[in-house]
Order: structure tokens, then C-alpha cells, then sequence
């Protein structure tokens, strides 16, 4: 690619795929925060097979939107609650001719951006977890998968897409393209619902899978969401290598029973943690809560239904998100009374 890839705010998702960005080729300028600056000649990117990468020559670290202008494609890598906002600074700075990939978690942002920025928008996910270590230095993925983004509309998309396809192989990861996107957004939602899980319950994503009771919960989520996504015409696709409707069945399985047919799902690093967790333990306020199971408890309620199991993780989370330190989480036995009795 001859023109600069922008990575609009770098965390834990936007870091890990800019430095790979820039490892393979590219010219990346990563907009984030002030601290991110603290990382400049230190930020690195350790894949789940311990492979640890460095970032290209040609790395720029900047707190300034206007960093941005001149490149040809930026990744939108806030969290939903901020994506508004980066939609609306985008649309200030931002060539006529740039191309958006948004690669986050939940089905509306795509749309949102879009709304700013018109159609040159691809949506996309990324299927595994990223830590920050280091004080954030170190981008960690600690579960396998891909990132996986739309074709795009125009030729100008297409194009877009397929250089950050190749970019993104020449440093080794893998980027899948594909045109069933909605279906892909919907099927990692109904995967991501477990992030409330997790945040409720203050539980890594290791101890979450391997609770019966927290493994239930998710079970209830995803069972509310595969129905109302199913009903609002986006049937969810799958995207871990198990039919999406074939999980919640799965999860109230015995351990020992879970661990043989499904053991990839709960061979988790101990260390990997729901981003919305995450958010919760840094004390960042806002957590993405909204964009995921609020995100069904709002679609259920469109098609005339409710999605309680989804409603009360949701106000777990958010009443977690007022808290100060130390967060009075919810015990999992607990946590699984109060879906059970919301869905009776
Ligand atoms: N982490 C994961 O494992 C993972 C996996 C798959 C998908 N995802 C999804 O990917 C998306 C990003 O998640 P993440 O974990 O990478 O989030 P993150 O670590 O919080 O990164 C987002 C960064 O953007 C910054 N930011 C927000 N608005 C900004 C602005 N206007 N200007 C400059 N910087 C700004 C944030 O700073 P502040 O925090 O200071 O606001 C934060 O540093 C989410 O939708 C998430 O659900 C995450």
C-alpha cells in the first residue's frame, strides 16, 4: 500500500492489528489516548502461539485526530460507546476517498459509522481476545481465531480490503474476507454475550467456562439471542467452529462432558479476559454492555418480546460500572438464581 493506514483508537484490538499492519509493509499512524504515547519504540504484538512482533519502520503514535488525515483506510477500533463520536471526528478529517473497517464487537457500528461516513464503511470482527500487558505496551492475543471483515460495497472497498488482507498474511495473520458480514456480526454477538457474563460475575474467561452456573447463564443469553437475531432476518453465522445453535446445548453439559466434545472452547489462557471487564477493572466508566446483551434485550423488545436473562446481566454490569473499587460482583451460584428467576 502506498498511502497510510490509520488506526483510530489503539487499544488493546487497534494496537495488535496496527503493528501487524506495519510489520507487514504499511505505513500505520495509530491514534489513541495520551498514554498510548508512553509506549513510542516499545509497542509490541504476541500472538497465541508466542510468536512476538515488532512494528515496521514506518510507525507513527499520536494523540492527534489529525494524524489522521492522508490515509487511505482507518480502522475504527473504539468501543462501541465511543463510536458516534469517532464517527463524527472522522467525518472532519478524513479524505473523501478513505475507506473505514470497523473491527469491533456488536451489530450497530457499521451502521453508525455509516451514517457519518457513508456506505465506504466494511464491517468486521475479530474473533479472539486481546490483553493488554505492560501497562499496555504489550498487545497479548490469548485465544485463536481470525479477523474477519466484509468485502465491501465499491470497487474502492474491495480494494481496501484485499490490501489488508495481504498486508495484514505478510506479517502472519489471517484475515478472512467475506459477503455474509451481518451474519458473521451476529453470530460473534451472540458468541460475545458471555463478556456480560464475565464482567457480572468478575470471572476470567477461563473461570467462566469451566462454572457450570456461569456457563448456564451464557447458555440463557445466547439462547434469547439466536432467537431474536433469527427473528430480525440476521441468523446468526458460525464463527467458532460450532453451529451457534448447537452451543447453548452444549454449555449445560457436565464439565467433563464440555471439556471432550468442546474442549478448544474452554482451553482458555488463564490470563484472557472479557473487554468489558476489563473495562469494569480499569474504573473506565462507560463499559460496552449497551452494544452487546443490551443489544438483544433492545432488539427482543422491538419484536414485542423480552430477553431477561440478557436484561438482568446487562443491569449487573451497568450498576457494576457506577461502583468504586472494590467491585461487588455477583458469585456465579448467585448470578445464575437471578437469570433463572427473571425467566420464570
Ligand atoms: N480486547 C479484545 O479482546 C477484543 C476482542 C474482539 C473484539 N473486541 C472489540 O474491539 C473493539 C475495541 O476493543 P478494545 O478491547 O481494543 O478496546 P480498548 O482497549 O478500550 O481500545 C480502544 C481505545 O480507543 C481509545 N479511544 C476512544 N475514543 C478515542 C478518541 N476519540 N480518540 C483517541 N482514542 C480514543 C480508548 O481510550 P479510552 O479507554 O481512554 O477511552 C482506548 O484506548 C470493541 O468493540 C471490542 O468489543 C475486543
Amino acid at each position: 500500500m502506498n498511502r497510510r493506514i490509520g488506526v483510530f483508537g489503539a487499544g488493546a484490538i487497534g494496537g495488535f492489528v496496527g503493528v501487524h499492519l506495519s510489520a507487514g509493509g504499511a505505513d500505520v499512524t495509530l491514534l489513541g489516548r495520551r498514554s498510548l504515547l508512553e509506549h513510542r519504540g516499545r509497542l509490541r504484538a504476541r500472538r497465541v502461539d508466542g510468536t512476538e512482533l515488532a512494528p515496521g519502520d514506518a510507525l507513527t503514535l499520536t494523540d492527534d485526530p489529525e494524524a489522521l488525515r492522508g490515509c487511505a483506510v482507518i480502522l475504527v477500533t473504539v468501543k462501541s460507546q465511543d463510536t458516534v463520536a469517532a464517527a463524527q471526528q472522522l467525518a472532519a478529517i478524513a479524505d473523501p476517498d478513505c475507506v473505514f473497517v470497523s473491527l469491533q464487537n456488536g451489530i450497530d457500528n457499521a451502521r453508525e459509522l455509516r451514517a457519518a461516513l457513508g456506505p465506504r464503511v466494511i464491517a468486521g470482527i475479530v474473533s479472539y481476545n486481546i490483553i493488554r500487558e505492560q501497562g499496555g505496551a504489550l498487545l497479548r492475543q490469548t485465544t485463536s481465531g481470525t479477523i474477519i471483515t466484509g468485502v465491501g460495497a465499491g470497487p474502492k472497498q474491495v480494494a481496501a480490503a484485499r490490501t489488508l488482507e495481504r498486508t495484514l498474511a505478510r506479517a502472519g495473520l489471517e484475515l478472512e474476507l467475506r459477503d455474509d458480514i451481518d451474519r458473521v456480526l451476529a453470530g460473534k454477538l451472540v458468541i460475545n454475550l458471555i463478556n456480560g457474563v464475565c464482567a457480572a460475575s468478575g470471572r476470567s474467561l477461563a473461570t467462566t467456562l469451566r462454572s457450570r452456573d456461569l456457563r448456564w447463564c451464557w447458555a440463557q443469553c445466547m439462547r434469547e439471542g439466536l432467537e431474536v437475531l433469527t427473528r430480525d432476518g440476521r441468523e446468526p453465522a458460525n464463527i467458532i467452529g460450532l453451529p451457534a445453535w448447537l452451543l447453548p446445548r452444549v454449555l449445560g453439559l457436565p464439565n467433563f462432558i464440555v471439556t471432550r466434545i468442546a474442549g478448544r472452547l474452554v482451553e482458555v489462557d488463564p490470563a484472557a479476559r472479557s473487554s468489558t471487564l476489563q473495562d469494569l477493572e480499569r474504573a473506565a466508566g462507560a463499559t460496552e454492555i449497551d452494544a452487546l446483551n443490551g443489544a438483544i434485550v433492545r432488539l427482543a423488545r422491538r419484536h414485542g418480546q423480552r430477553a431477561p436473562a440478557n436484561e438482568i446481566i446487562t443491569d449487573v454490569v451497568q450498576e457494576l460500572a457506577k461502583q468504586r473499587p472494590p467491585l461487588r460482583f455477583v458469585a456465579p451460584a448467585e448470578l445464575r438464581a437471578r437469570v433463572s428467576a427473571a425467566r420464570r
